[in-house]
């Protein structure tokens, strides 16, 4: 995700796109450590829970556990299987230059990783949330075309104030997105991926509400950043996401300026209903 808490240009020691070297040496044997704990734990939960592409963008890319992926190595595959490549940045950039690199099909990766004692603990999304839990899905076609048409809005959505309702999109779509599949639901969402803990829950728990995915009603629900989610969305197919994306937001804006936000765990007659969660996560760690 993108923050626009940086009013004063890239750091020092990064490229006007706020983009900087990977420099993959300087990776200790500790910090490669940490991938390959995360790397197992997560692979060994995700066959059965993380749907087809998620799997096969894993396989396609070759992450195999050997420690911290080399970006160059890596973009080489990506780069032949949809047009986009991974460049690394040194923590959350602004909202204008994140939607530019989404609309030219790069996705600025974190490069830093969290230490040994921070595995389920996260302030910032490092490489293993942003190549672990994100690339795999962008070796997916229309995925990937997704990703760059969510760039393209994004643009235009700033000029329009519409940015809150936009971002609400990514957040239950690339970062906690579920999808129906014969099998039943699977997860797409880095966010959830990348997550011991919430690769079971999103799915398991009775707690949250799993509800069908409607782009409108979607944009007109908040979401936390604190903790489990209250609510996941269930997409029907990329297809679907993709297809919605590819509409003109402009009436849709028009209509959410009309229409009020739904409270976080609210059901509303109109939505399809796979769970009705019992809140009862939520309820015991009000924030
Ligand atoms: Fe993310």
């Amino acid at each position: 995700m993108s923050a626009d808490r940086f009013i004063s240009g890239p750091p020092e020691g990064c490229r006007p796109d706020w983009t900087i070297d990977q420099d993959w040496s300087r990776y200790t044997a500790e910090e490669h450590r940490v991938w390959v704990t995360l790397y197992e734990r997560q692979t060994a939960l995700l066959p059965g829970r993380a749907c087809d592409q998620f799997l096969k963008g894993l396989e396609a890319l070759d992450l195999h556990g050997k420690g911290i992926p080399d970006f160059e190595v890596m973009n080489l595959k990506l780069k032949a299987l949809t047009g986009w490549t991974v460049v690394a940045v040194p923590g959350l950039v602004p909202d204008e230059v994140f939607f530019d690199h989404l609309a030219n099909r790069r996705f600025p990766a974190g490069s830093f990783i969290r230490r040994p004692d921070q595995l389920d603990y996260l302030e910032e999304p490092d490489v293993f949330h942003d190549v672990f839990g994100h690339v795999p899905m962008l070796t997916d076609p229309t995925f990937a075309d997704y990703m760059k048409a969510y760039g393209e809005g994004g643009l235009r959505a700033m000029s329009l104030g519409r940015l809150h309702n936009l971002a609400r999109l990514y957040w239950y779509t690339v970062e906690f997105g579920l999808m129906e599949t014969p099998q039943g639901l699977r997860i797409y969402g880095a966010g959830i991926v990348s997550s011991r803990g919430e690769s079971e829950f999103s799915l398991e728990d009775p707690s949250p509400n799993r509800l069908g995915f409607d782009l409108v009603r979607v944009m007109r629900t908040p979401y936390r950043i604190d903790d489990y989610q209250q609510v996941y969305f269930v997409l029907p197919s990329l297809q679907r996401l993709l297809d919605d994306t590819l509409q003109d937001f402009g009436p849709v804006y028009e209509q959410l300026g009309r229409l009020p936000d739904i409270a976080i765990a609210a059901i509303t007659p109109e939505d399809r209903v796979f769970t009705r969660g019992t809140q009862a996560y939520a309820g015991a760690h009000v924030a």
